[in-house]
């Protein structure tokens, strides 16, 4: 079964953050649906944000620091691409039922996750992590909450993948997301952040939840005035199968926080 977005006329015209049922994601069926096996597109991600982090490191080496990845509800590889650079990573999520997915893949997450970490080792300060498995037992920590209260400057790298235009059909939420996110690093600190080009909202299970419509030109306007120089944009398209109805293609976004 394909289950489409809403009629018009059947959704309502604005569902905010507040309004969609958050504790009814099926992290299960999401997992199945989006991770079961490495797309395309998912791979050409984890290339650039790979070699992303690595230029950063190479050019501004120094101890690891504590890293976050935002909304990570039941996805572990954005964590993963962390994982050569941190000294522990908060896995920040709001959803109970994706935070306790999160809490029993950390102690040991499945097999489907290594087909990603595949990608990542082709890399050299990741193949140095030989037990990706007990690194991230050791350094995750599963935190529950909303990213409108996010604290301010406290970490020192960060991703966020298809959140802050995955939970709001509003663009303000949608740049507040991106600001509250940008917000929670510390000045110098890169990041990555994947979103859904023209989404149209998505369903999980028998649950639909909002998104709103985004384009790259957007993405960088929101992010620029928190970074330290240029935005990186990269459109990934569609290749191969749609992974669904209703979106344009997935883009990423790679910088470096500002000191404001
Ligand atoms: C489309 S999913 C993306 C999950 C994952 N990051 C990925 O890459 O597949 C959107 C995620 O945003 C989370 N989310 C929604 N509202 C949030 C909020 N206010 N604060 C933090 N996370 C939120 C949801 O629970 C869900 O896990």
């Amino acid at each position: 079964m394909v289950l489409r977005p809403p009629a018009p006329g059947v959704v309502k015209a604005q569902e905010l953050n507040d309004d969609a049922d958050w504790n009814a994601f099926d992290s299960e069926a999401y997992v199945a649906h989006n991770y079961r096996d490495l797309r395309p597109d998912d791979e050409q991600i984890i290339r650039i944000v790979r070699d992303y982090f690595t230029d950063h490191f190479r050019r501004h080496p120094g101890d690891p620091v504590p890293g976050i990845d935002v909304g990570s509800g039941a996805n572990l590889y954005p964590a993963l691409t962390l994982l050569p650079w941190c000294s522990e990573i908060t896995l920040f999520e709001y959803a109970a039922t994706n935070a306790a997915w999160l809490e029993r893949q950390v102690t040991g997450y499945e097999p489907n996750w290594d087909a990603f970490w595949d990608v990542l080792r082709e890399a050299r300060p990741y193949a140095g992590t030989e037990n990706p498995r007990a690194a991230l037992r050791l350094a995750a920590r599963v935190k529950q909450g909303n990213l409108f209260s996010l604290p301010e400057a406290r970490w020192g790298i960060g991703t966020m993948f298809f959140v802050a235009e995955s939970m709001t059909t509003a663009h303000e939420e949608f740049q507040e997301g991106v600001r509250r996110f940008a917000e929670c690093l510390l000045p110098g600190a890169p990041f990555a952040a994947a979103f859904m080009e023209g989404s149209e909202g998505y369903a999980v299970g028998d649950e639909f939840f909002p998104a709103c419509s985004v384009t790259g030109a957007q993405v960088r306007d929101t992010l620029t005035p928190f970074a330290e120089g240029e935005v990186q944009i990269h459109s990934i398209g569609i290749p191969g199968d749609p992974l669904r109805v209703g979106y344009k293609g997935m883009l990423v976004a790679c910088g470096r926080r500002n000191s404001d």
